[in-house]
């Protein structure tokens, strides 16, 4: 072999391993990091998202998929099918949905229909508008084929009768009574998208509307940066627009979980009720970190990340 040929076959060869090594390493910060959170035990939901996910399927179409779960389940008594109603004894639904281009759509006091967060996909994709409340927003699922459904089971009904013997409105909401699942996901294609969806308060006033319906409070994305969702006392979260803070936060450069820490500590630095209530938020960035804070203990949120479903404990102000 001549001197040059050699030269060269040694510079190509050292070349090819570094530009391999350089394409693994690459190769190997592109793989894709799915992952799919929400808010509380909901552990069937959770996974029914990050298997979707796993399968390539979109963030948004996971998302809410993956919240249906509990919107049909009726044993839970905070969102969808099962939920407890208002004070006249009617089950009322808010939900919202918003993808990683930012568009949302929304729906408010709903009743009969159970799947919401698919009908506020609905309202975003197929009308000129973000959000459609009421008899509206009934009318236009049951135009789309959505089913009508009484959402007040025997049991809710029983609670409720119970309720109205002492009328005492106490809105407790934690781990024994958890309200409104919330959901985050990130899929093959690097993009976040949410869902949000609840029954609202137990036995508030008739056309009372919390924070999950409410984009910014409920639920916000930004594909930029990451996203965050809310659960707990919806009044107390739509006084700081909870869930768009925490993105804010993240767009500075805090990290989700110094964002939720922050944004719960801002409510509990700015609250003005005596008695005690629950807030919690869980929040994932576009490198697929993820974080979550509460103001009580008890909160927990479910994490599917690389074929695992976990659920976490969320460290807490109290
Ligand atoms: N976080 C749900 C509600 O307050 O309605």
């Amino acid at each position: 072999m001549k001197r040059r040929n050699f030269i060269f076959d040694i510079f190509s060869v050292g070349l090819m391993s570094s530009l391999s090594t350089k394409l693994k390493a690459k190769n190997f910060n592109f793989i894709p990091k799915v992952r799919s959170i929400s808010t509380w035990k909901t552990k069937e939901a959770n996974h029914r998202a990050g298997l979707m996910l796993d399968k390539g399927i979109d963030g948004l179409t996971a998302a809410v998929a993956g919240v249906a779960v509990e919107e049909e389940n009726p044993k839970n008594s905070t969102v969808g099918y099962g939920g407890a109603p208002d004070r006249t004894g009617k089950v009322t639904l808010d939900a919202c949905v918003m993808n990683h281009l930012g568009d949302c759509g929304s729906v408010l006091a709903v009743e009969n229909i159970v799947n919401v967060a698919s009908l506020a996909r609905d309202v975003m994709e197929k009308t000129p508008h973000v959000m459609l409340a009421g008899k509206g927003a009934e009318n236009f699922a049951i135009s789309e084929g959505y089913k009508e459904t009484n959402l007040l089971t025997e049991k809710s009904k029983e609670d409720w009768k119970k309720w109205l013997e002492s009328e005492k409105y106490r809105p407790i909401i934690n781990i024994e009574n958890h309200d409104t699942i919330g959901m985050l996901c990130l899929d093959k294609n690097n993009n976040i998208s949410g869902a949000c969806t609840t029954s609202g308060l137990a036995y508030k006033m008739r056309g009372r509307v919390g924070d999950s319906p409410i984009i910014g409070s409920g639920l916000f994305i930004d594909n930029n940066v990451g996203g965050a969702v809310a659960t707990g006392l919806g009044e107390e979260v739509l006084k700081t627009v909870g869930s768009f803070l925490v993105v804010e936060l993240m767009r500075q450069g805090r990290s989700p979980q110094e964002a939720c820490e922050a944004a719960i500590k801002r409510i509990v630095s700015s609250n003005t009720q005596e008695n005690k209530f629950q807030v919690a938020y869980i929040a994932m960035n576009k490198n697929g970190d993820v974080g979550s804070y509460s103001i009580e203990p008890g909160f927990t949120y479910m994490d599917y990340f690389r074929g695992q479903n976990k659920e976490k404990i969320t460290e807490s102000v109290f």
